[in-house]
């Protein structure tokens, strides 16, 4: 079947499936080029909504036999699925199909990854196993029959506990079969299965009412020693979600196994997690102390989906913020626990602002709970997740911590086994507190990103906020109605003294006004403290407010803020007008880098510059057209300015903040490293790179390795260090990822193209792999200046390489589209050039409906 023209999705058409699913037995035959897959389904009718006709989805499946209580049926293909004439009763379905995994490079349904056999069904690949309601809102209890014949696939896994497993003792290389059920109904996209030779890095957990569950890590042979780590961050998270939200584990397995080709992170499958091997595989020699953070954060993500995904899942794939949203939130709550909370706060601030607010801000933007699509890959947005969990901490500030914990338990209570909306979840919270969130619930429906501006006043005593919001038109929205907007305050006194402690504001209103009288002198207001709203906050305040605020505001995250502003100005002031780094900025870091009593890790992101492309978007912003030229240069002299400002404090911060002895990828040490190594890419910037070589000469783990190369190829001195590194690392897939993208990565900009060019054409450069793709040209697209080089070639190779993938991947070909999401910021040129590559894009025959879906929308009319 080929397919129509792609149609558009809409939550308002929703309608139940009209057949309810008892149980599924699905027996699998694998063979790596022709795996049957045998499917006996009991359907009844659902009197209440009765749907005609029958319709399965199903794709690239082989018909083989569809029996219809025991009778061979014919079915009618149409587009997506088949119709089948079916009795108005209950009735028993039995279907048989033939798949390919092997040829399967999408990477969604069942395919193979290194001789392994694994699925990814979420959002919709669960239809290209077997004919199916591949909707969230059919739940069915799984039993599953894996039956290898073709060769050795030793692990046997899917859903649910094990329920027998047998290999022929006489022929031990030779056939198995093993059977898994799962006790929990679930959604389709929730199925998994594994299959290969494997090896379980294994331990328990005891939960909370003493039911022992064995834990496994499933890796290819050699990478067993890279489990450790992700087991400790599995008990941790299965211990937090206890003892946080008293949500306890259900099954007596929980299985994860690393894969290598896998398009995203990784995916909650009930009892069985599926990791993209990045994501879980972590040892010192091979990590950077960024890959130990992530992984922990991500094994805890895909754990907590168990309740927040699994138990609640959704009723349709508009509502994925309802699981992924609150999951994030969760996650990044985990994170403030077992590590520095300010400092999780301001990193997810800078990947909120980073990734979030070009899409909200351009021709992607849509709500957090989206109205249609055509493709629903292209919904696992960072609006979705990132702005989405923004939305649960603004709910969980306006009603309190008390509040917030009665109406999760109630939600918990009342939805269990559900398939649940965006309206259920808003009911349990105005049940629970009794507040009426109507106007809350625009969040979920009005795309943008709301701008409050601040006004302030003092007369007589009393001190006065003056709040107003706005939200610029976004492409399907023009008018925007006023939000409920958390704006947390305190106030300091002149001498830096806090006045009041934080207090949250209900900005409600276009425009509000708040008076705190009782002030003898005027205090100073930190404003959207913890950055309590995904807002932009625009305050016109000077320098020396800013200073003042970087030495002495008592919220962490408004005192980083306060060193970002100051950043940001200077740099901004040197691009538009050519000016010197802003002493105060450099002074007030400096007194900031020099206090011991603050964390290393807050330092070392005090260190950091907002990121190129960020100032791309705050100069079109103002009203400037971006010169990317102007933008890297500016960047690189406030680098510069600070390595001579701090000249003697560098060395101190290097040495003072080493790790010996054996690694470990705390918080603290990790810190330091964060610090230390900030420290040595400014040194490097003067020594040519001196005390860089001896890090990297003598570096036990990889956060230190890496940073060296990096600082190295940065002072343009790396060329020996790259080459043993690719010597070192060639056996390791992910440390030579981390080899593809450093080189494009620490280019010069004119130089990126040819560099990517090259690495295209080195032998382990597989497009293929979804890792080693995104680390060539996903890399490409972050260098601000090389990608944007005024003769298009960068836009150019891009786009060519989207060309190449789509008809293998068309997941990550689309995603990675977004690339070009910004191109309306920049001068008349570039637009061109860019519109041409996504004509060019556009006008490949046969191209995926997920990249037309982009190119088309980023394109616009
Ligand atoms: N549900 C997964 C998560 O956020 C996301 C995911 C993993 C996914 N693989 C996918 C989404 C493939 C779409 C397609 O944890
Ligand atoms: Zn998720």
């Amino acid at each position: 079947m080929r397919d129509a023209a792609p149609q558009t999705i809409y939550l308002k058409d929703y309608k139940p499936f009209g057949w309810i699913i008892d149980d599924v037995h699905l027996t699998f035959r694998l063979h790596p080029t022709a795996t049957r897959v045998i499917s006996r389904i009991r359907f009844r009718p659902d009197y209440e909504v009765h749907h005609r006709p029958f319709f399965l989805h199903g794709e690239d499946l082989k018909h083989v036999s569809i029996k219809v209580d025991g009778h061979d049926v014919d079915p009618t293909y149409v587009d997506g699925g088949i119709e089948v004439d079916v009795p108005e009763a209950p009735f028993n379905w039995e279907a048989e199909v033939e798949i390919n995994p092997q040829d399967n490079t999408a990477l969604e349904g069942l395919y193979m990854s290194n001789g392994m056999y694994c699925t990814q069904c979420e959002a919709e690949g669960f239809r290209k196993i077997t004919w199916y309601p591949d909707r969230p809102d059919v739940m069915a209890q799984f039993t599953v029959r894996i039956e290898s014949t073709a060769e050795h696939t030793p692990v046997m896994l899917s859903n649910g506990n094990g329920l027998y497993y047998s290999q022929d003792s006489t022929q031990p290389e030779g056939p198995n079969v093993s059977i898994y059920q799962d006790p929990w109904p679930k959604p389709a996209y929730l199925f998994a299965l594994v299959a290969g030779d494997l090896i379980a890095h294994q331990d328990t957990f005891t939960t909370m009412s003493g039911n022992e569950v064995d834990l496994a890590i499933w890796v290819r042979p050699g990478d067993e020693d890279k489990c450790a780590f992700g087991m400790e961050a599995l008990k941790k998270s299965m211990k937090w979600d206890e003892d946080v939200y008293g949500r306890e584990y259900d099954l007596d397995e929980f299985n994860i196994v690393a894969v290598d080709d896998f398009n995203m992170g990784a995916m909650e499958n009930k009892g069985l997690n599926v990791f993209n091997s990045s994501c879980v595989l972590a040892s010192p020699e091979t990590s950077t102390d960024a890959n130990f953070e992530r992984i922990e954060a991500i094994i805890a993500h895909e754990y907590f989906h168990n309740w927040t995904g699994n138990r609640i899942t959704c009723r349709d794939w508009f509502q994925l913020c309802l699981k992924e949203g609150l999951t994030v939130y969760r996650d990044q709550q985990f994170t403030a626990d077992m590590r520095s909370a300010p400092v999780a706060r301001i990193s997810n601030v800078l990947a909120l602002r980073g990734r979030q607010f070009p899409e909200d801000q351009g021709p992607l933007s849509h709500p957090v709970r989206p109205e249609s699509f055509q493709e629903i890959n292209n919904f696992y947005t960072s609006t979705v997740y990132e702005k989405g969990a923004e939305v649960i901490g603004m709910l969980h500030t306006l009603v309190g911590q008390e509040e917030y914990a009665k109406a999760l338990d109630l939600y918990f209570d009342r939805h269990d086994g559900d398939a649940a909306t965006i309206e259920d979840w808003l009911k349990v919270f105005e049940d629970s507190t009794g507040r009426d969130l109507t106007q809350f619930k625009r969040w979920y429906s009005q795309p943008g990103t709301p701008r409050v501006e601040v006004r302030e006043d003092y007369e007589g005593d009393t001190f006065t906020l003056h709040l107003r919001q706005s939200t610029a038109p976004t492409p399907d929205q023009d008018t925007k109605a006023p939000q409920v907007i958390p704006v947390n305050v305190g106030l300091l006194n002149p001498n830096g003294d806090e006045v009041m402690e934080t207090q949250t504001l209900e900005l409600t209103e276009e425009e509000q006004t708040f008076a705190f009288p009782g002030h003898a002198t005027r205090p100073v207001p930190s404003i959207l403290r913890g950055f309590s709203a995904p807002v932009i906050l625009n305050h016109d305040i000077d320098n020396d407010r800013r200073a003042f605020l970087l030495a002495h505001d008592t919220d962490p995250f408004n005192r980083w803020e306060a060193g970002r502003m100051l950043a940001r100005d200077s740099l901004l002031n040197a691009i538009i007008d050519g000016n010197d780094p802003n002493p105060a900025y450099l002074d007030g870091l400096k007194s900031v880098l020099r206090d011991n009593s603050l964390d290393p890790a807050y330092r070392a992101l005090m260190l950091g510059q907002p990121t190129q492309s960020e100032l791309a978007g705050l100069l079109h912003e103002a009203g400037h057209t971006p010169d990317p030229e102007a933008i890297h240069t500016a960047s690189e002299a406030l680098r510069d300015a600070k390595a001579a400002a701090f000249a003697d404090l560098l060395p101190d911060l290097y040495t003072a903040n080493q790790t010996p002895g054996p690694f470990s990828p705390e918080a603290d040490p990790a810190g330091k490293r964060a610090l230390a190594n900030a420290a040595l890419a400014l040194i490097s910037r003067t020594d040519g790179g001196r005390q860089a070589a001896d890090q990297y000469a003598s570096a036990n783990n990889m956060s230190q390795q890496l940073a060296a190369l990096s600082c190295l190829l940065d002072a343009g001195a790396g060329d020996t260090q790259l080459a043993a590194f690719e010597k070192q690392w060639a056996h390791d897939r992910l440390v030579m990822d981390k080899w593809f993208s450093l080189q494009i990565m620490q280019a010069q900009p004119q130089d990126v193209v040819a560099t990517t060019q090259k690495l295209t054409q080195h032998p382990d450069f597989d497009m293929k792999n979804p890792n080693r793709f995104r680390a060539v040209m996903g890399v490409l697209s972050l260098h601000h200046a090389g990608f944007h080089d005024k003769s298009g070639a960068a836009y150019a190779l891009l786009a060519d390489w989207l060309i190449r993938l789509d008809p293998l991947n068309p997941q990550t070909t689309a995603r990675m589209c977004s690339a070009f999401q910004t191109w309306k910021r920049y001068d008349s040129d570039r637009q061109a050039l860019i519109r041409t590559q996504l004509d060019r894009i556009l006008s490949q025959k046969n191209l995926s409906k997920d990249t037309t879906e982009m190119v088309t929308r980023i394109r616009g009319t």
